[in-house]
């Protein structure tokens, strides 16, 4: 039903949302560290969301009765300067990921695989909520990030966030 090409590409976004859940879960411990438990809340939840992004794309895989071959994930970084480097580089992630998506896209729009398209939308739409909210936050880590009781409301509020495997 799908193409062996639009296989693969969905295959390495497999991985490449498997690594971006890495890369979450690496900053969080950066957070956990300096006891920044609600912004480490808030990325331990961006991991888990990526994990289901993976898991969505397995399961269409799956469905159109494609291979599944899962890739190599890469060792994430783990020393960063700052918080808001960090913030910065979720948003960079982000947009590659973006990038990553469309691509898969152009490349079903190309074949006239309609289903892959419309399977896709979802991924569309979760980007530009992603990369607003990535954006926000960089813009807010920067108004808070000199000052501890700023930082600490804003910590606070990253800490309400909660894991809703139907939005992810
Ligand atoms: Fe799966 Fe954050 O994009």
């Amino acid at each position: 039903m799908i193409s062996q090409n639009i296989t693969r590409l969905i295959n390495e976004q497999i991985t490449k949302e498997q690594y971006a859940a890495q890369l979450y879960l690496s900053m969080s411990a950066w957070f956990c560290a300096k006891d920044l438990d609600g912004i480490a809340n808030y990325f331990r939840i961006q991991s888990k969301e990526e994990l289901m992004h993976a898991d969505k794309m397995f399961d269409y895989l799956k469905d159109v009765g494609e291979q599944i071959i899962l890739g190599e994930i890469a060792k994430p970084p783990y020393e960063f300067t700052n918080a808001v480097e960090i913030f910065e580089k979720a948003l960079e992630h982000e947009k590659i990921v973006t990038k990553s998506i469309f691509n898969i896209v152009k490349n079903a729009n190309d074949e006239g695989d309609f289903a892959t398209v419309s399977f896709l939308q979802w991924f569309i739409n979760e980007q530009v909520e992603e990369e607003a909210n990535a954006s926000q936050l960089v813009s807010k880590i920067k108004m808070v990030c000199d000052n501890p009781s700023a930082l600490y409301l804003f910590d606070q509020e990253l800490a309400t966030r909660v894991f809703n495997p139907q939005t992810a």
